[in-house]
């Protein structure tokens, strides 16, 4: 395989772009494709023969560009649809839920660790699997935000009534007992200064992304894929319905020019 082809990422929006980040951050030389699934939007409220479909939809598409490597950049995703993507391509496939239970684990110190997801991603228990999996006395809670990926598609990252919405979900349990907040749907990390507004800066905030791009840079190395041609690095990104509120914030968290070309993944 040409180790100069690019990267796919996936989201079912913009939350994807957050893993984006940390991909670029990580590995500077290499070529990425991101495809970001507003049409169907949200995932996270939807059963999983659904986001299945949706998933395959979108690897394909990724698949049909010729990536070397797919990163399923939506927890929701990871958690309903990574077998049976990983079993349409040739490609490696990597999802978020792993990395983002290391990154919890390196994070905690009392072992109590709250997870915010979407709905879907806390009803599949993907994460209470990973967790028991990494085999820690973890106490994990789980609770679904399903108001937080509409606040993230609107640009309200760092708003006074996202904060409110925080807070209402962060008030069903006890949330000062835990020590490390897993922000479990990649559209949460936009809302960080949100979150800080309500967290004390004494609880951790963590996210799958960093992990998530340190195991594709070693499975990179691994199967000698890294890009070491001069080519012209570039990212092009791809929507499947307009993005418009929060664009120009998006914008602004990246380097780069951050334009969006239509794309119909049912005429593909
Ligand atoms: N960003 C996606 C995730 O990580 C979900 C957003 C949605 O509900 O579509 O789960």
């Amino acid at each position: 395989m040409d180790p100069a082809l690019p990267i796919g990422v996936f989201d079912s929006g913009i939350g994807g772009l957050t893993v984006l980040k940390d991909l670029a951050a990580r590995l500077p030389n290499e070529n990425f494709i991101y495809l970001g699934d507003v049409a169907r939007l949200p995932y996270g409220t939807k059963s999983a023969h659904v986001v299945i479909r949706y998933a395959q939809t979108c690897v394909q598409f990724l698949v049909n560009r010729r990536v070397k490597y797919v990163v399923i950049a939506c927890n929701t995703a990871t958690a309903m649809a990574i077998s049976e993507v990983s079993h349409m391509v040739s490609v490696a496939v990597t999802g978020v839920i792993e990395p983002g239970v290391k990154a919890a684990l390196s994070a905690t110190k009392n072992g109590r660790v709250l997870v915010l997801a979407t709905q879907s991603t806390v009803k599949s228990e993907a994460y209470l699997r990973e967790f028991e999996r990494h085999g820690y006395g973890t106490h994990v809670e789980q609770i679904a935000c399903p108001l937080l990926v509409p606040l993230a598609e609107e640009g309200w990252f760092n708003h006074e009534t996202t904060a409110h919405v925080i807070q209402s979900y962060l008030s069903k349990v006890q949330y000062k007992e835990f020590d490390t907040v897993l922000l479990g749907c990649t559209h949460y990390p936009l809302l960080e200064e949100s979150f800080r507004r309500v967290l004390p800066q004494s609880i951790a905030l963590v996210h799958g992304g960093p992990h998530l791009a340190q195991t594709v840079a070693q499975k990179l190395t691994e199967e000698r894929l890294q890009n070491s041609s001069d080519s012209h690095f570039s990212h092009r990104f791809f929507s499947t319905d307009t993005i418009s509120s929060s664009l120009p914030i998006i914008r602004a968290l990246f380097d780069h020019p951050v334009d969006f070309e239509l794309v119909d993944l049912e005429r593909q």
